[in-house]
């Protein structure tokens, strides 16, 4: 069996609790994750779904090691990285990467769509030949090499949405964590985003977590889910098994929870190329 490219074990999270804060001293902990044990596999995309507050974006943040376990572990690629502080972690943050829910407050306003996309490549030793890296970077995400002088504030929801897909996958990581990626969009951006990930993960055999409270999204997407509850990993199977026979009544009632006519408009199908990205 080839070994997944995540293990996790008994993983526990606490944060600061600052509702619980006194005048002075410190926050008391609250534990947020209590105990996860599951694995992702190589190459697939694994959906993570849970009503809000679940602990779907702290388990993620987890994974990606913006933050420390308080127990547990968490083996990646063959490696232990639960402790490894910010120096063993640099080299590796390459292949951790990560797609935000809101580009527009990821994207330095500042700066154009070429050099945010630029930065990690010369951060990576990949400076030489930038203007053909940033031009195949624009392409595999279906904007125009002009883009690269453009900036933020110029763009559409989509079109931002592109390009932190084509930030994070300039480097050819081997994870991608997608938090909520599509959820500010419009419906037919966001088939078209959707479309744009899948492509891109089954042509570069990315492993994804992807991240979302929209069951109708996660089954297209995902060969297989965990679902989440206070912390817990309440269930957690291949994605066809979790739809026809969920095991647990929190599941079902997420499945019943998913609007109908985005069950049946097809809406998924959409041809990427059928329309210019919005
Ligand atoms: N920095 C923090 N300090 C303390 N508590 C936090 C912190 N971040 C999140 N929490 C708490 O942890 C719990 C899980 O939050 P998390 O953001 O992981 O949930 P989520 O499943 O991603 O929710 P959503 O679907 O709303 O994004 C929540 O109760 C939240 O209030
Ligand atoms: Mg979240």
């Amino acid at each position: 069996m080839v070994e997944p490219l995540f293990s996790v074990r008994g993983l526990k999270v606490a944060l600061p609790d600052m509702t619980r804060k006194p005048l002075i001293g410190r926050a008391p902990l609250a534990e947020i994750l209590k105990g996860l044990d599951f694995d992702l596999p190589r190459g697939s995309v694994t959906g993570i779904v849970g009503e809000s507050g679940s602990g779907k974006s702290t388990l993620g943040r987890a994974l990606v090691r913006l933050l420390e376990p308080s127990a547990g572990s968490i083996a990646f690629d063959g490696r232990d990285i639960t402790h490894l502080p910010e120096a063993g972690l640099r080299p590796l943050r390459r292949d951790l990467q990560m797609i935000f829910q809101d580009p527009m407050s990821s994207l330095n306003p500042r700066r154009t769509i070429g050099s945010i996309i630029a930065a990690p490549l010369k951060q990576n030793g990949l400076g030489d030949r930038l203007k053909e890296r940033i031009a195949e970077a624009l392409q595999r995400v279906g904007l125009p090499q002009s883009f690269a002088s453009r900036y933020r504030h110029e763009l559409s929801g989509g079109q931002r949405q592109r390009v932190g897909i084509a930030r994070a996958l300039a480097l050819s990581p081997k994870f991608v964590l997608a938090d909520e990626i599509v959820s500010g969009l419009d419906v037919s951006t966001q088939a078209q985003i959707l479309t744009l990930l899948e492509k891109l993960a089954a042509e570069m055999g990315l492993t994804v977590a992807f991240i979302s409270h929209d069951l109708s999204v996660i089954r297209r997407l995902c060969k297989q889910v965990i679902v989440m509850r206070e912390g817990r990993i309440v269930e957690a199977s291949a994605t066809d098994a979790l739809f026809e026979n969920p095991a647990e009544a929190y599941t079902r009632d997420l499945i019943v929870a998913i609007p109908l006519p985005e069950i049946d408009a097809g809406w998924l199908d959409v041809p990427a190329a059928a329309k210019a990205p919005t």
